[in-house]
């Protein structure tokens, strides 16, 4: 802390910043708004605080708000008060049904808290007015840079479409990134026992539904569709009347009480200004403007099927209050605000887009089970997995376990598959990890050591890294190769010598870097540098890689076909030397992935242009690689399923190019994106390429290979049983700790057949124990009270 000594109030409590910031305006009277309001005024009473809002006091917009109990834990210690109003009003339960093809199942432990936003408000209106805070209602705030001059500080919670932001775009930087779903706030009179997931199929596509209880009385019930369903549907149509400012789209409602009749059980739909919207997620650069602040949905929004709009906000409101209190000036409170807000908002944000695009792309799953969509659908932010479902609700996951074709209690990646005539003994995959240890393009001694350590460390397949089909075509000069005989000779002997201590089976990724090649290997900043003295390179167009980066030519026909040869011949050397599994690398910009994205495939021949003309040479590679490879060994393709950059590969393109690698022979997909382009701007986070290793698999219905940030086994087990993807492959975990897989089992406590340690070391396939190992807990209640029961409806008769 870095309040002065010299500034405490009576309680001892820092009392810095309320000498300068005594007056205080407050644009919005919502949730974020008012609780500010409140807790500013209660930490330092001598303040003036004004809210404006421009509706009135009694207007209701909204339906229930949702709370975690981490929210709730917050609340309670900053207001006792406030706490103890909203708590004697909450709807509480544990439960979420997901109701999908005409079955119900349940996941329980959840634990929910709900109250009628309205009611919120008013709780919250309340609290202003004993601590005495101007609340001045059905008057909209001055100009806010007049509010500036005025007050020493104003906090901008206006709300979603915040017009304190738009009037300083070139502070706040806002970036607000509109989606196609339709969505629409109703409430319904029949009282849902749980959160209640709807999902019905329909000739026109998918409605869902996202319904719960918030009082005796009523449920929040949103109605959500993507847009190609709500166009079909006919709801455009029905949208098309400009509506006033609180009116309803009635016709809508109707029309979604007849297609949700048979969940509704003769309850009504009620509006209250419901109309179709698309969701917004608002972020902006800075939530400053000198002496103005934006707070809850004005500086940032999180899709609704996280439910966590208000939360947020009222999570904002304490922390600004606090730095208040907390930082000697006002402009350290506003930066530490931000500061401790923005990384909880953020990390909210992605789950919240994980979720949102989960609900865009409803329609990919909308093929699986009930019990794997369920499981699918809980997941589906990458908050929730299968460790924590487990621990809430064994029962649930054991069904989806025992779905997924298991016996329950084995965790999903310690099950087998079949790829091929291969038999995987459990669905981890060590990625392609090049070395750069082979200055004479041959597989040096640290290829053997990391492809021993590897095989021996637990995963069903290791494949070796990139490895050039002709010398022109490697990454760097430290690469090795596969185009002459004592290549293939010393890849033999190196297979020969893992297979001496392990029959985990091997796989070699085979490319030719094109206009990425010619690199030294990379420094730690993980770059490869142009070499000053490298060889020609080939590419489709004659794009550099960066700049900086060598001219590649415009491949001619002769070197093409030069290239196919060059792929079908080192994948029979692969095949002499002993690999079980093939991987060609037609992604993360290779020449083959350049040909496929329309960024750097500028031809105009039969090679370029149209995608069908793009994947023209891919193509060509596969098919002559597929006539040579043995017909029994697993094929697998590497693709970049997005390039991160505007104009390049889309999801409609990548799911048609997985299409074409099947139609060829591909027997798996492994799904990665990206490096096609430098101006590239991947989201990167824990599992960031997984939803394009579901897209492609339901385009295809090949086996897939999801990989990139996956490296807790957790995740692994989420992924596989969700059926997002058959394999992960699981990168610089495996570099960490090459015996993950296997540490994986144990820390699992899993002892099965997927999961087999090397019998010299058998003896180590426990945990060790650790410091406190023999420390034993003694009893410390008289009474143990009985844990929560695992599953808790809303029912408004019980207490
Ligand atoms: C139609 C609708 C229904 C919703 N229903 C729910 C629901 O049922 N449950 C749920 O969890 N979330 C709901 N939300 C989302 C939720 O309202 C927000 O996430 C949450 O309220 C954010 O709180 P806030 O205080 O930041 O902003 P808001 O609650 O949006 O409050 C902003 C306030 O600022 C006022 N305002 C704006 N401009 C001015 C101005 N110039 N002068 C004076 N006042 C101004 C507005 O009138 C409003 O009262 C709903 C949102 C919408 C749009
Ligand atoms: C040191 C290193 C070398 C790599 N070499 C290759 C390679 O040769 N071929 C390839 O396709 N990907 C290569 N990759 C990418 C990985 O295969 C994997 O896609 C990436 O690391 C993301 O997975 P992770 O997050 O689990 O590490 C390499 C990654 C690292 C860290």
């Amino acid at each position: 802390m870095t309040t002065a000594p010299d500034r405490t109030d009576r309680t001892g409590r820092p009392d810095a910043a309320p000498r300068t910031v005594r007056r205080i305006a407050v644009i919005g009277a919502g949730p974020g708004g008012l609780y500010f309001a409140a807790l500013a005024k209660q930490l330092a009473p001598e303040r003036d605080i004004t809210v404006f809002e421009r509706d009135g006091r009694d207007d209701e917009f909204g339906f229930g708000v949702v709370f975690s109990d981490e929210t709730l834990d917050g609340i309670a210690r900053a207001d006792p008060r406030v706490f103890a109003a909203i708590s004697a009003e909450f709807a509480r339960w544990s439960d979420i049904d997901i109701r999908y093809a005409g079955e119900v199942r349940t996941s329980g432990g959840h634990g929910f808290a709900a109250l009628d936003r309205n009611r919120l408000r008013a709780i919250l209106r309340q609290r202003c007015a004993e601590l005495a805070v101007d609340l001045r209602y059905r008057t909209p705030a001055p100009p806010v840079d007049r509010l500036a001059a005025e007050y020493d500080l104003v906090v901008a919670a206006d709300g979603i479409r915040s017009g304190t932001r738009a009037a300083h775009p070139e502070s706040f930087r806002p970036d607000l990134d509109e989606r196609h779903c339709r969505y629409m706030w109703l409430a319904t009179d029949k009282v849902f026992e749980a959160f209640t997931f709807i999902v019905e199929r329909y000739d026109f596509g998918v409605l869902q539904v996202h319904a719960y209880p918030y009082s005796a009385t009523r449920s929040t019930f949103i109605v959500e569709a993507a847009a190609d369903s709500w166009h079909r549907a006919g709801f455009e149509a029905l949208a098309a009347r400009e509506l006033a400012r609180g009116e309803s789209d009635l016709a809508s409602v109707r029309r979604c009480a007849d297609l949700l009749a048979g969940h509704l059980d003769g309850h009504r739909l009620i509006p209250n200004a419901s109309r179709w919207i698309r969701f917004t997620t608002v972020r902006n650069a800075s939530w400053r403007h000198r002496n103005v602040v934006l707070l809850g949905d004005a500086a940032h929004s999180a899709h609704f099927s996280i439910g966590s709009g208000t939360k947020l906000a009222l999570e904002d409101a304490l922390a600004l209050a606090a730095a208040l209190s907390e930082q000697p000036t006002l402009e350290e409170a506003l930066a530490g605000y931000e500061a401790e807000r923005r990384p909880v908002v953020e990390s909210t944000q992605r789950a919240a887009q994980a979720s949102l695009e989960w609900f865009e792309t409803i329609g990919r799953r909308t093929g699986q089970g009930i019990d794997r969509f369920a499981f699918n659908l809980l997941t589906r932010s990458r908050r929730v997995t299968y460790g924590n479902l487990r621990a809430r609700d064994p029962a649930f996951v054991d069904a989806v376990d025992t779905a997924f074709g298991g016996s329950p209690g084995v965790p999903p990646m310690f099950r087998p598959l079949k790829l091929g005539a291969l038999e995987l003994r459990n669905r981890v995959v060590v990625p392609p990890l090049a070395t750069f240890t082979s200055p004479d393009a041959l597989p040096s001694g640290f290829d053997r050591a990391q492809l021993t350590g590897h095989a021996l460390g637990g995963a069903g397949l290791v494949i070796a890294g990139m490895t050039a089909v002709s010398p022109e075509g490697r990454a760097t000069d430290r690469c090795p190769g596969l185009w002459a005989d004592h290549q293939e000779a010393a890849w033999r002997r190196l297979v020969d010598a893992v297979r001496a201590v392990s029959d985990t089976p091997l796989g070699i990724q085979l490319t030719h870097a094109g206009r990425r090649g010619a690199t030294a290997a990379p420094g730690p900043d993980g770059i490869g540098r142009p070499l000053a003295e490298g060889w020609p390179l080939i590419a489709p167009s004659a794009l550099p890689w960066d700049t900086g980066s060598p001219v590649p030519h415009e491949a001619n026909d002769i070197q093409l076909t030069a290239v196919t040869a060059d792929f079908a011949a080192a994948a029979e050397r692969a095949a002499r030397a002993g690999f079980d599994v093939l991987e060609l690398q037609f992604g993360h910009g290779h020449l083959l992935s350049s040909f496929l994205s329309p960024l750097t495939n500028r031809r105009t021949d039969r090679y370029g242009g149209p995608l069908a003309h793009r994947l023209r040479l891919p193509l060509e590679v596969l098919t002559a690689v597929r006539a040579v490879w043995p017909a029994g060994r697993p094929l697998l393709v590497r693709i970049s399923a997005s390039d991160w950059a505007p104009g390049g590969t889309t999801e409609e393109e990548a799911a048609a190019i997985g299409r074409a690698l099947a139609g060829a022979g591909a027997d798996a997909l492994d799904v990665s994106t990206g490096e096609v382009v430098a101006h590239q701007r991947p989201p990167y986070g824990r599992g960031y390429q997984t939803p394009f290793a579901e897209l492609v698999r339901a385009a295809t219905g090949l086996p897939t290979i999801a990989v990139g940030a996956i490296s807790g086994f957790d995740d692994a087990d989420s992924v596989l049983l969700a059926g997002r993807a058959d394999l992960v492959a699981v990168g610089r975990a495996h570099l960490y700790d090459p015996l993950w897989t296997l540490h994986a089992a144990a820390e699992q406590n899993h002892t099965g057949p997927g999961a087999r340690w090397p019998e010299p070391w058998r003896a180590g396939s426990r945990k060790p124990p650790g410091p406190n190992a023999d420390r034993v807990a003694p009893r410390l209640h008289l009474l143990r009270e009985p844990p929560p029961p695992v599953h808790r409806r809303w029912s408004p008769d019980l207490p």
